[in-house]
């Protein structure tokens, strides 16, 4: 028993003896060890493997001292009609004196089909390997055990007994390293996925990127386009969109917004495509009708972008940038919160812009007399009555800014004066 024990150890630490070694290697020497023990010329290990079909012997290590063989790639299924296949079967060891010459009273046959390069076997000892659970996971086939002179001496049934523990033993190291395999070969098949789903996703990202500068091109196209007719007004709408995305920042409104109000605001006055050319292009003062068309801008500009579903921010802002707090604006005379928060933004916005901006009608404000005018007021714009007062509040603290932008962006001189 002792004797046994200390073989056992000393099979699972010759085995064993390589660190991360791959099955074929295990099984290597697994085979090298049980021949080594027995004196068998030749062997075969084969691992089980459990398909859908039924399960099977697939030869992983091919051992023979006078044939080369190749690590033969053939299988056995696992049934009564072969030796190794009986084995795996019944999980009993088989030892055979001469393979030519069987016991009738034996359900297995000999196939010499299966014989390595005409090689003859005479002498047979075949046993299972199985794991802690007592299923068996491979077989070891042994062939020739050779005597003094290279005579074929039948295999002693005392070597039955000495591989018998030692294959409980390596079973477990057989299938511990064989999951090593699988979950290698899977981690390998799983990072080739993982690297084809990053170049997909890095595809995807790429049109989407492409996507949305095409959409912010022509959301940009479609605002110079609406003021082409309208007077020269250069970087006007660019500015716009920067202020609105300056106050927006402020106010602490979510990033969508900000980033939405950012490429928006500059559509506001988009509408005035659809205004009467007469109306839109008079020198001089509007007579009433003259005037409904051309507040009519901000329901032209709703009803040109509201069907786009990016584009509803840039509609709500056409449509009421021209209302004011306290009611009183057009189109619909609204007030207060009743006007959406992008509406007031956009407002502060353009009018801060319009008093900057040189006109055939009037020179440039500076920063200065412009704050001023939106912080208290001229003949024509009554703060209290415009502006949301915590618009104002937060010009009043931030309109540093709002000159930053400006000079930033301001035109060149040719462009003012187209
Ligand atoms: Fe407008
Ligand atoms: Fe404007």
């Amino acid at each position: 028993m002792d004797y046994q024990r200390n073989l056992a150890q000393e099979f699972l630490e010759f085995v064993e003896r390589q660190p991360r070694q791959s099955l074929s290697q295990l099984l290597s020497r697994v085979l090298k060890k049980s021949r080594m023990l027995t004196d068998a010329e030749a062997g075969t290990v084969f691992i089980v493997r459990r398909k859908r079909g039924g399960a099977s012997l697939q030869a992983v290590n091919v051992q023979n001292d006078r044939v080369r063989v190749k690590a033969a790639d053939f299988e056995v299924p696992v049934n009564n009609k072969t030796v190794s296949g009986y084995v795996a079967a019944t999980g009993e060891t088989v030892i055979i004196d001469d393979v030519y010459n069987l016991d009738a009273s034996k359900p297995y046959s000999f196939n010499s089909a299966n014989e390595v390069h005409n090689y003859l076997s005479h002498s047979m000892l075949c046993f299972p390997l199985k794991n802690y659970a007592n299923q068996v996971i491979g077989v070891v086939q042994l062939i020739n055990r050779v005597g003094p002179g290279d005579t074929i001496l039948p295999f002693d049934p005392y070597m039955a007994a000495i591989v018998a523990p030692v294959a409980r033993v390596i079973g477990a190291s057989i299938e511990r390293t064989d999951m090593m395999d699988q979950i290698r070969l899977k981690n390998r098949t799983l990072q080739s996925r993982n690297k084809q789903l990053a170049d997909q996703r890095a595809h995807i990202g790429n049109l989407q990127e492409q996507t949305e500068e095409a959409f912010l091109l022509s959301v940009g196209l479609l605002a110079r386009a609406a003021e082409i007719h309208d007077e020269g007004t250069g970087n006007h709408i660019i500015r716009t969109n920067e202020y609105s995305y300056f106050i927006a920042r402020h106010m602490g409104l979510p990033n969508n917004f900000c980033n939405e109000i950012r490429y928006s605001a500059q559509l506001h006055d988009v509408g005035k495509m659809s205004v009467d050319q007469a109306v839109l292009k008079k020198k001089g003062r509007l007579d009433d009708s003259e005037r409904i068309e051309m507040d009519q801008h901000t329901t032209y500009g709703h009803k040109i972008l509201c069907d786009s579903p990016r584009l509803q921010l840039a509609a709500e802002i056409a449509l009421s940038h021209h209302e004011k707090w306290a009611g009183g604006g057009y189109p619909n005379g609204i007030a207060g919160t009743d006007i959406p928060m992008s509406a007031r933004i956009v407002q502060v916005a353009d009018i801060y812009d319009a008093l900057r901006s040189e006109r055939p009608y009037k020179a440039g404000f500076s920063h200065e007399q412009a704050t001023d005018i939106i912080l208290k007021g001229d003949d024509r714009i009554d703060p209290k009555e415009h502006f949301d007062p915590q618009l104002i509040e937060l010009f009043a603290d931030t309109h540093q800014g709002f000159a930053d932008i400006w000079d930033d962006l301001k035109d060149a001189p040719s462009q003012t004066s187209s």
